[in-house]
């Protein structure tokens, strides 16, 4: 990226529900950067958005990619290895939102594409690892000693995208799969995944909610509770169990109210009720990071890790225990 260039020209593909929080947020809370076009499969989405933020509408993918100065990737969960490859051909540096891909396949395409530019320009969407809560949490893990086992919790008011168990996996609790590696600095080395009863809205053959067990190189053990049905609110925890103490990392309310006899907090409906910080800091790390040349957060390696354990996950529900096998990380992401 060009230093003189003072305000990033930011392209956003696809307009939903994050696309359209990423694009406002850009436009109006992140330094440094301005959203300039927006490209949705759907038209009349993209230009809603374009009036309101002042954008232009582009034709297509491609024409976005090569009026802008960066791009942000947010269309659903199977166009992103061929836009994130599209953008590194067009050596664009790029905020893909996760998965980096559903399929290890895509995902290592992407991955081989940034090998053979050579340098690194996707930064990948686990904006769990801006947020206050799991930072924090990172950093006093060294205070209660050697983490022995990481219990987290994840339930979504209501299945996102309509998901199968498979989904699940691969699209809700892989924001787990990283942040657990990212926490422990360490990798995985087996996941099995345990389902039990379904809840009365898991359609016919999938399982909701499901329990994730992996253990890592260095022998800790994760928990994951992957629920994406709960109703009765979106809700992430997390809780370090050391051999010295336990850190617990809360569900992210800063307010508990008393009044009319009872104690209590409000529970989001959805993801941006509780991780709204998370996706502004990791915007302005990313527009930052742009600026000095750089990428910010998550690599597109950690999004093909993160894509084989899911994948290594979704083929323990009917094979039994997996071994995760990574190949050897490339120089590029030392
Ligand atoms: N980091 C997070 O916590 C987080 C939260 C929500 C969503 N996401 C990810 O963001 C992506 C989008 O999720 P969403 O909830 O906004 O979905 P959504 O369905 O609300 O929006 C997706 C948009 O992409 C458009 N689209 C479809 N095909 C396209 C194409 N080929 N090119 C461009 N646009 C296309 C759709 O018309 C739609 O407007 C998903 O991959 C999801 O996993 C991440």
């Amino acid at each position: 990226m060009n230093h003189r260039v003072t305000r990033l020209s930011v392209g956003v593909i696809g307009t939903g529900n994050i696309g359209t929080a990423h694009a406002r947020s850009l436009a109006r809370e992140i330094s440094g950067a301005e959203v300039s076009w927006v490209f949705d499969a759907d038209s009349a989405r993209a230009s809603a958005l374009a009036d309101e933020l002042g954008a232009h509408v582009a034709p297509s993918a491609e024409q976005l990619i090569a009026s802008s100065d960066a791009v942000v990737i947010a269309s659903p969960d199977a166009m992103h290895a061929e836009q994130a490859i599209l953008c590194l051909d067009a050596q664009r540096p790029t905020l893909c939102e996760k998965p980096l891909a559903p399929t290890v396949g895509e995902a290592q395409r992407v991955v081989d594409a940034e090998l053979d530019l050579g340098r690194r320009l996707l930064s990948l969407g686990f904006m769990r690892r801006f947020d206050p809560g799991y930072v924090d949490l990172k950093a006093a893990i060294p205070s209660v000693g050697t983490p022995l086992i990481v219990h987290n919790v994840h339930r979504n008011t209501f299945a996102p995208y309509g998901l199968t168990s498979a989904g699940t996996l691969t699209n809700s609790a892989i924001h787990e799969l990283d942040i657990n590696r990212w926490l422990l600095d360490d990798e995985y080395a087996s996941v099995q995944v345990i389902v039990g009863r379904p809840g009365p809205d898991t359609p016919e053959g999938e399982f909701d909610p499901m329990l994730v067990i992996l253990t890592t190189e260095r022998g800790t053990l994760v928990e994951i509770e992957a629920f994406v049905n709960a109703q009765y609110g979106y809700e992430v925890r997390c809780e370090v169990v050391a051999s010295g103490g336990t850190l617990d990392m809360g569900d992210g309310s800063f307010i508990t109210r008393r009044a009319d006899r009872a104690v209590g907090h409000d529970v989001p409906e959805l993801w941006l009720g509780r991780f709204g910080e998370a996706y502004r800091r990791e915007l302005q790390a990313w527009v930052d990071a742009t600026h000095r040349g750089k990428t910010s957060g998550a690599t597109a390696w950690d999004g093909l890790v993160a894509t084989i354990t899911a994948n290594a996950a979704v083929r323990s529900i009917t094979e039994g225990p997996q071994a995760i096998d990574v190949p050897a990380r490339p120089a590029l992401y030392a």
